[in-house]
């Protein structure tokens, strides 16, 4: 009999609850302060820009929130993703590893964001919210809410990082189709936006000035919310979706993963397939858990652990998180979803319990993962999700060099099909690996809130 490929779930076992690790987390993350006053914030606060639901998520320590039924009824277009064994790129590989993948993109975007796109979208409307607004660095998650906008007649307004913006135009026409509207971010449509362009008119754009021109937008209009697509811990928690399902999937499968891996732009896929593992981690399982990022934006591995802003215009609240600075600009590359000077403050915290690692690793060698795995299993993956292939690849040459049989288990966060330019570029010679700038980062950190 031919061996199993696809472990699927039918509909009725989409989970009913997000898992919600600040419930079982060994020391409590350290929490949110005002930009203004240092002061901490309470739910006050973010009333101007997030809804009441959302506030409540991002500060529970409840172990299980209920998933709405109108949001698992959306669910249902994608979910449950499939969990795939690999078996192709073993053979390719010739490793006794046993390689599994969480496909996230199935989704209608082609990515794990709708999975917090949706709720979130949901949730603004149940409170009489009529506009949002939002950044996007590779287009996947503004094409995400733009779609959950449609599905709940919200518009939505999205501030595009402009490096990103160029390269890619279907993008932006997949945001229309959805009936959207994309801005090329730093735009002179907000004061944030006509700071950056006065200091430098070519300003290529970052993650964090378009945060700062969608939340200025937020804060300045009553029917307007700003929504997050990563960072948050309400984003991560929408995320453990993608966990559950695969803890489901495994044990169909007859397997526990060794090592779990995703890569890292702002946390929210890592955090969605890992929290779960992480959970049972705590409870004492030897799971290896590894976040993979680009070796040019390197926040886990070569950032500082401190309080820092989200956006670049210092109007978010200040986390604890692993930041580069938030006026780091990271050099222009193909993983524009990977190109965030911050992490989110729950890695980061789970990062400095010890619970995970990190690694960093330079666009062409995971462009060539990338190649390597679509050769052998067909699918094309995200610039961002080559990384955590990258990852998955090394960890299994290892076990061949070992002769161990470790199962790994990594999130393929989204398709590339928008990304081929990148893709064209890699294979012309044409992308470069930047060489990290180390005085940047000093400045860049110099410039750091000064938190007692
Ligand atoms: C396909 C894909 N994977 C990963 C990421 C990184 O984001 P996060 O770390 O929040 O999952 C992005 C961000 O846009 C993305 O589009």
């Amino acid at each position: 009999m031919s061996e199993t490929v696809k472990y699927l779930l039918s509909e009725d076992r989409i989970p009913k609850a997000w898992y919600n690790l600040a419930a079982d987390l060994p020391v409590p993350l350290p929490p949110p302060l005002h930009p203004g006053t240092g002061q901490v914030i309470g739910p006050d606060d973010l009333a101007p820009i997030f809804p009441k639901a959302v506030i409540e998520q991002e500060v529970s320590t409840e172990r299980w929130i209920d998933i709405p039924e109108p949001v698992r009824d959306v669910y249902r277009l994608w979910r449950p993703a499939p969990l795939i064994r690999a078996r192709a790129l073993e053979k390719a590989l010739d490793t006794p590893a046993k390689l599994y993948f969480k496909y996230e993109g199935v989704s209608p975007a082609g990515s794990h964001k709708p999975n917090t796109a949706v709720p979130q979208a949901f949730y603004n409307k149940q409170e009489g919210i009529t506009r949002l607004s939002t950044e996007t660095g590779a287009g996947q998650w503004g094409s995400s809410l733009a779609f959950a906008g449609s599905l709940f007649g919200i518009e939505v307004e999205v501030y595009m990082v402009k490096v990103s913006y160029q390269q890619k135009p279907y993008r932006r026409a997949l945001m229309e189709t959805y009936g959207a509207t994309c801005i090329a971010s730093p735009s002179n449509l907000t004061q944030a936006g006509r700071d950056i362009l006065a200091k430098d008119p070519n300003s290529n754009g970052s993650l964090g000035i378009a945060i700062s021109e969608a939340v200025e937008v937020a804060a300045s209009r009553s029917d307007t919310n700003y929504a997050l697509g990563s960072v948050l811990n309400h984003v991560c928690l929408h995320q453990t979706i993608i966990g559950e399902e695969a803890i489901l999937q495994m044990e169909m499968a007859g397997d526990q993963p060794d090592i779990v891996i995703a890569c890292t732009g702002g946390g929210s896929n890592f955090a969605g397939l890992a929290f779960p593992y992480i959970r049972e981690k705590i409870k004492g399982s030897k799971v290896r858990i590894i976040g993979v990022e680009p070796a040019s934006c390197p926040t886990l591995t070569r950032g500082r652990y401190a309080y820092d802003y989200g956006d670049t215009g210092r109007l978010t609240p200040m986390v604890k998180m692993h930041t580069l600075g938030s006026t780091f600009m990271p050099p222009g590359s193909h993983s524009g979803g990977l190109r965030y000077h911050g992490m989110a403050p729950m890695v980061s915290h789970v990062k400095e319990l010890g619970l995970m690692e990190a690694r960093a690793y330079h666009q062409t060698e995971c462009f060539a993962a990338a190649a390597r795995f679509a050769r052998a299993e067909g699918i094309v993956p995200a610039p961002e999700s080559s990384h955590a292939i990258k990852g998955a690849i090394d960890e299994a040459l290892r076990c061949k060099v070992e002769g161990r049989a470790e199962t790994i288990l990594f999130n393929l966060s989204g398709h590339g099909h928008f990304d081929m330019q990148a893709y064209t570029d890699h294979f012309s010679g044409k992308l470069i690996d930047p060489t990290f700038n180390q005085s940047a980062l000093d400045i860049a950190l110099s410039e750091l809130p000064n938190v007692g």
